[in-house]
């Protein structure tokens, strides 16, 4: 066997943290039973303890070991079998023996069941479900690559598992199985039509565009995935507002390569800018597979400040839209006023 997965185990039986790739993003890892493990996910990532983590399982069985989910068998029965293993986490009524430092206190737990071969592998090895985090320092963008973790928290960890790009490259879609209609807490991968059509039941949907801090998901900030170097988002389809007297280095992000349009690449806007795109063709899954890796690319790169063009709010647009809203909240009034309501 790889011998990263031998040493990755060994370090999670005996209590450490190590970064696993998940189909979604890059994970930090630790036993979920074990308070002491979970304490120092909290600490190398510098997150706030009233930010829950999830629960990483391997099958519908370890869910009915780790949560009161008997008043929701239905809903739960219907998303594992539509959508698990894969991006999706449910909330349930947490069982005891999950100590209170992984749900922040909550009486409710959010599970995951992932579809990562490595991370499958490790959770049959281990026989322990697995607290896990995104990988990145709290607040900053999230790691779809080993190496995107490597350059922030490489000198905090020193088991890194490259399990390659990331298939999705958006956190899971979290529902809220508890409440009398369920609700989908944060947008992903998954989107609130498909959960809806596989309960069978309406959802509520995460409202387009509008960020919320919800009492019931605590680490929903508006603030969220931030790069260092100002991000700025302009309309789909549209063009950045760059003042010609500005001298700084500026990137330009489209959603797809402006190929052909000698109108978008000479529009007087961007010309001689750097220009980007998430996606060859403006596909929204590639878009965000794409979406993170490039954003921390171009914030080590020196620009002054980065435009990025808005996805179309539909689909998975809506997660690409929410994350894309977060990143850049802090640079712009206008955005925070959107953020906030
Ligand atoms: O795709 C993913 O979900 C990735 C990979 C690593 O599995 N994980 C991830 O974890 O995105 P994180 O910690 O970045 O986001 C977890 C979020 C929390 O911020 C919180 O909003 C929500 O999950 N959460 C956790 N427990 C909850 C609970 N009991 N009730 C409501 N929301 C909860
Ligand atoms: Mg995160």
């Amino acid at each position: 066997m790889d011998s990263t997965i031998v040493a990755a185990v060994e370090k999670l039986k005996s209590g450490g943290v190590v970064v696993l790739p998940t189909e979604t993003v890059y994970g930090l890892v630790a036993n979920a039973l074990n308070g002491d493990a979970v304490e120092k996910i909290f600490k190398i990532k510098g997150r706030p303890h009233n930010d829950p983590l999830i629960l990483h399982v391997l099958n519908k069985e370890w869910l009915q070991r780790f949560s009161e989910y008997e008043a929701y068998a239905d809903r739960v029965d219907k998303i594992v079998e539509k959508f698990w293993p894969g991006p999706v986490t449910v909330v349930l009524p947490k069982k005891d023996i999950i100590p209170d430092c992984v749900t922040s206190g909550l009486p409710t737990v959010a599970i995951r069941c992932p579809r990562h071969e490595i991370f499958r592998k490790i959770l049959k090895l281990v026989n322990f479900p697995l607290a896990a985090p995104s990988a990145n320092p709290f607040g900053y963008v999230s790691p779809t690559s080993a190496n995107q973790v490597r350059q922030t928290l490489g000198n905090l960890v020193d088991i890194i598992v490259d399990g390659g790009k990331c298939d999705v490259g958006l956190e899971s879609t979290i529902v809220d199985l508890t409440s009398e209609t369920v609700k989908v807490l944060r947008p992903g991968a998954v989107t609130a039509q498909e959960i809806s059509d596989a309960i069978d039941e309406p959802v509520i949907d995460y409202s387009s565009g509008v960020v919320s801090v919800n009492p019931k998901c605590p680490g929903q900030l508006k603030q969220h995935y931030c790069t260092n170097t100002k991000l700025v988002l302009f309309e789909h389809g549209g063009q950045p507002d760059i003042l010609t007297e500005f001298n700084g280095k500026v990137a330009v992000i489209f959603n797809k390569r402006p190929l052909d349009c000698a109108d978008d690449i000479s529009g007087e806007n961007v010309q001689g800018k750097d220009v980007f795109w998430f996606s060859e063709t403006g596909d929204r899954y590639e878009i965000a597979r794409n979406m993170f890796g490039l954003l921390q690319n171009l914030d080590n790169a020196g620009y002054d400040v980065i435009f990025c063009e808005k996805p179309e709010i539909h689909g998975l647009g809506v997660a690409i839209n929410d994350r894309l809203l977060r990143a850049s909240a802090k640079f712009s009034s206008k955005q925070n006023e959107q953020a906030s309501i």
